[in-house]
């Protein structure tokens, strides 16, 4: 299974990712994860890019398109991946048709105001990845031990640059995929769980 998750930020592409990669057995390819690890660690890459990330604005195809190209290339994902976060645009879109083709792509709709909440109220581990919300985990740190974040690009001002950012250049993916006949559009709003095994029901129905 070759699938995309696509939605703006905070509609739970992260949080469904988790769940159905390791449900279906393929890695979860998360680009800003990559991205953020790459900030961490100080990379060359990781230098260029916390430029465009902390202001919530988007890295430039080439550099995405690298890292793109060689995590397809890995022996993991002869039998397939889930991308997340990416593609986010025309372009990357495009690129990507010509490394591979998908089977799915599953986006999950959420409202801007339920996006803003989500996100003044995340809190991320960085040493496990673990995301949470302050509304269900009152804990300021994670069952790995380590004490929990907020990300830095999820300081108000900058969600709403990202919401923004999500509206000109990633909306148009719906009505791109929606012509291929890939496309298939989940609620965002509904419980975690349920969610869940909606999306593993539209994946199974791919598969038949
Ligand atoms: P990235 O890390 O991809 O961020 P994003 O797309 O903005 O998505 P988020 O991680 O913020 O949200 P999510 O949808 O995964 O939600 P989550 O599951 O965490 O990108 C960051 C930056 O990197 C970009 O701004 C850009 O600069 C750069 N970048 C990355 N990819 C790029 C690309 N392809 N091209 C160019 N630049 C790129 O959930 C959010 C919160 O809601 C959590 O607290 C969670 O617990 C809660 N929640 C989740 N689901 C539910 C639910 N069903 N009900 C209630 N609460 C829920």
């Amino acid at each position: 299974m070759k699938l995309i998750f696509l939605g703006p930020p905070g509609a739970g592409k992260g949080t469904q990712a988790v769940a159905v990669s390791a449900e279906l057995g393929i890695p979860h390819i998360s680009t800003g994860d990559i991205l953020r690890a790459n900030i961490r660690t100080g990379t060359e890459l990781g230098t260029r890019a916390k430029e465009y990330v902390d202001k919530g604005q988007l890295v430039p195809d080439s550099l995405i398109l690298n890292i793109i190209r060689d995590r397809l290339s890995a022996g993991d994902c002869e039998n397939g991946f889930l991308l997340d976060g990416f593609p986010r645009t025309l372009a990357q879109a495009q690129s990507l048709g010509k490394i591979t083709d998908i089977d799915a792509v599953i986006n999950i709709d959420v409202d801007d105001q339920t996006i803003v909440e989500r996100l003044s109220g995340r809190r991320v581990c960085p040493a496990c990845g673990a995301t949470y919300h302050v509304s269900t985990y009152a804990d300021e740190t994670c069952t790995c031990g380590e004490r929990l974040i907020q990300r830095n690009d999820d300081k108000p001002e900058t969600v709403l640059n990202r919401l923004s950012v999500y509206h000109e250049q990633t909306r148009p993916l719906i009505e791109y995929y929606r012509q291929s006949g890939k496309l298939h559009t989940v609620r965002g709003s509904a419980g975690i769980q349920a969610l869940t095994r909606e999306i593993l029901n539209i994946i199974d129905k791919v598969k038949r």
